[in-house]
């Protein structure tokens, strides 16, 4: 099949070699996603094991259009509805892009929707009900200049959630974010891991999760599993090499969080556990100039907060400059990455990084700099 990774922009690249190591083929990276082909047994994994897609969508047509009537007849022919969308089924539209005479995304929307309980009516004489929410089939439609690209959703809810962030501190990174900005950062369990202000521990359980194989995707369920062509046979082999691949035994070095707010320390606990990590990520409630580095050098990761969100820019310039003056000090040999969002306050740390990465969270453009503190 043909099928699209939509991705947090500015981990097209990092999104494309997961894939590619997760064996999708024909890899191509796009703007805010990544186009790849891959069997049934592929795209499975992918959900699974994928962690930092949002979603992924499989191609199921590709059509002419040119307007709300054009629309209407392509959708009604792009699949074997009959198959695909029993009316028992709930199902929810969503839309990308525009073409001629479609440029509002919630009329497309409706157009599709329009199509699809038309022909229903006529089949069945009922149709199915809309659910934004949970439906039991979601539809994604792609337009661009020359048409538009039908596909199915594997997921209803977004892949970013991974059902252990129960509670959540200070304007958290989204997990798939969190786990990009580790893929990046080449750690690889090997050595120690600091995150000074690890807020609700989320750079430090994906970090965890992916060197112990943990599959993000496991224990949740999927839209995938309710598609008219679902092989129960191949889901439950990937189900249990996903299973087999986890290692909690995996011998890590020490990983450890600060936190100084008790309320967020102690959410982050609880994250930690319900990733079931209780064992291999410690968190140290405190200000990060309590920290003790171990000898082994090692990596520190940090999302500070930078301003858009939290904080005034005067506290937060101290901030960063005691934070820089710690580091500095006390983690000599260290490699330092540090996500900002404020040129002002990453200047204020007089360090120059050695790489520098663009990208966006939630909106808000950001850098995910090294450093490496001699
Ligand atoms: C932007 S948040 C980190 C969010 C985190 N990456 C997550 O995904 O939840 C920054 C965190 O730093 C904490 N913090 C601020 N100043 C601190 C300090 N001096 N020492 C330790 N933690 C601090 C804040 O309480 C906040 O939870």
């Amino acid at each position: 099949m043909q099928a699209i990774a939509v991705l947090p922009q500015g981990l097209e690249e990092e999104g494309a070699k997961e894939l590619l190591a997760l064996g999708a083929q024909s890899v191509r990276a796009l703007k805010r996603s990544v186009a790849f082909e891959a069997d049934m047994s592929c795209f499975y994994r992918l959900h699974l094991q994928a962690r930092l897609p949002f979603r992924l969508l499989r191609e199921m047509a590709r059509f002419q259009c040119d307007g709300p009537e054009s629309l209407y007849f392509a959708i009604q022919t792009a699949l074997d509805w009959e198959k695909w969308l029993h009316p028992s089924m709930s199902f929810r539209v969503d839309v990308s892009g525009r073409c001629h005479g479609l440029t509002h995304s919630h009329f497309t929307a409706l157009q599709v929707k329009n199509a699809l309980i038309d022909l229903q009516r006529n089949l069945w004489k009922v149709r199915s009900d809309i659910d934004l929410e949970q439906p039991d089939l979601c539809l994604h439609l792609h337009l661009n200049h020359s048409g538009g690209v039908l596909s199915l959703d594997g997921s209803a809810g977004s892949l970013h959630r991974r059902g252990y962030r129960a509670a959540m501190g200070v304007a958290p990174l989204k997990e798939n974010l969190a786990a990009g900005l580790v893929q990046i950062s080449g750690w690889d369990g090997c050595v120690p891991l600091v995150d000074p202000l690890c807020g609700s521990g989320t750079l430090l359980i994906e970090a965890v999760s992916a060197a112990i194989d943990s599959a993000p995707g496991l224990n949740r369920s999927f839209l995938f599993e309710g598609w008219a062509d679902f092989d129960q046979n191949l889901w439950q082999d990937e189900i249990k090499k996903a299973e087999l691949s986890k290692d909690l035994n995996k011998k890590l070095p020490l990983i450890i969080g600060c936190e100084q707010d008790s309320q967020i320390a102690d959410q982050a606990r609880n994250n930690i556990a319900a990733a079931g990590l209780q064992k291999i990520i410690k968190i140290q409630n405190s200000h990060f100039r309590e920290l003790l580095f171990p000898k082994q050098k090692g990596l520190i990761l940090c999302n500070p907060p930078y301003g858009k969100r939290i904080g005034s820019n005067a506290n937060l310039k101290n901030l960063y400059e005691e934070l820089a003056k710690f580091i500095k000090i006390n983690a000599s040999g260290w490699t330092f990455w540090l996500l900002n969002g404020n040129r002002e306050l990453s200047s204020s740390i007089h360090m120059k990084a050695s790489r520098r990465f663009p990208i966006s969270n939630g909106g808000i453009d950001c850098r995910w700099l090294k450093y490496l503190i001699h």
